[in-house]
């Protein structure tokens, strides 16, 4: 019998529950316009490998358990495969998303309206905010980046509308402007509820409070994360990932999570990744 150093015995025992998402059909992907520095109209685009790449990301949730709801996109709107944006529901209630950029605007009634005809109660935001984009539920508490889109009056305002206890958070470089790309949730439930992180994306209060929160959080590297490694979707055990964040991959095998490796380079480059094109409905 042999026995290595990384014996199996002492990892923790990862328990994966089934959720519920959201997702858009990139139909009427391009990349027409740019509100982030990773979008370039001026670089051709494949809408057909968008929508298999896609397909993949939709079959990878399906196959670990999980239900997929779907709303159509709508031409002119490219960005709506980036479903998380589209809003951020908690015990039945959708709070809609008011977004920053006029491109996108038109995408929050589309998500409200979908909320609305799907057995949501709706709560119409005043603030600005770009939804599972920005707001990230741990345990009970729930992460709101701020700094690029995401208003801070909307952090008080979702406070109000979840009476959930709301952590601001500072995002402070231009690549990673939505919290999902600098933070993922690794275990979505439970009081030890980890997450991993890029500590550079934010700024030092926020860095404090969330070494304060999670000390054993993982960190990745800047290379990691340049691939939007960090934005991915957990259901305790199983990871979904860019295949390209491979340091990632690694720390998470090491703490006994079970990484699932896609590729949706063509989603890059509008900005996102896998959980960009994911929202969790949570009735
Ligand atoms: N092109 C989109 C934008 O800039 C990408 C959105 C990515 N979504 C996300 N949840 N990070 O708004």
């Amino acid at each position: 019998m042999t026995t290595t150093a990384s014996a199996p015995a002492t990892l923790p025992e990862r328990v994966a529950l089934t959720r519920t998402y959201l997702m858009c059909r990139p139909d009427h992907y391009t990349v027409s316009y740019s509100i982030n520095p990773w979008m370039r109209p001026e670089d051709p685009t494949d809408t057909s490998v968008a929508l298999d790449q896609w397909q993949t990301l939709h079959d990878a949730y399906v196959g670990l358990g999980n239900a997929v709801e779907l709303i159509d996109g709508l031409p002119g709107l490219p960005d709506m495969v980036y479903s998380a944006n589209g809003g951020f529901t908690l015990d039945g209630v959708a709070y809609t998303a008011r977004f920053t950029h006029p491109e996108r605007q038109p995408e929050g009634p589309a998500y409200g309206e979908w909320f609305r005809t799907n057995g949501f109660r709706v709560h119409e935001a005043r603030e600005v905010n770009e939804g599972e984009g920005d707001f990230l539920l741990v345990g009970d508490v729930i992460l709101a980046g701020t700094g690029f889109r995401t208003s801070e009056a909307s952090h008080r305002e979702l406070a109000q509308v979840t009476g959930r206890e709301v952590v601001t958070l500072r995002l402070v470089d231009p690549r990673f402007y939505h919290l999902d790309t600098a933070l993922a949730v690794l275990d979505p439930e439970g009081r030890d509820a980890n997450i991993a992180w890029l500590p550079l994306a934010f700024d030092e209060a926020s860095r404090a409070e969330l070494r304060r929160r999670y000390p054993d959080a993982v960190e990745v590297s800047e290379e990691d994360a340049r691939w939007l490694g960090l934005n991915s979707i957990s259901n305790g055990r199983d990871v979904v990932i860019a295949s390209r964040a491979t340091g990632f991959e690694a720390s998470l095998r090491e703490r006994g999570y079970a990484p699932v490796g896609l590729d949706l380079s063509e989603l890059l480059l509008g900005g996102g990744g896998v959980k960009c094109c994911t929202l969790e409905l949570r009735r």
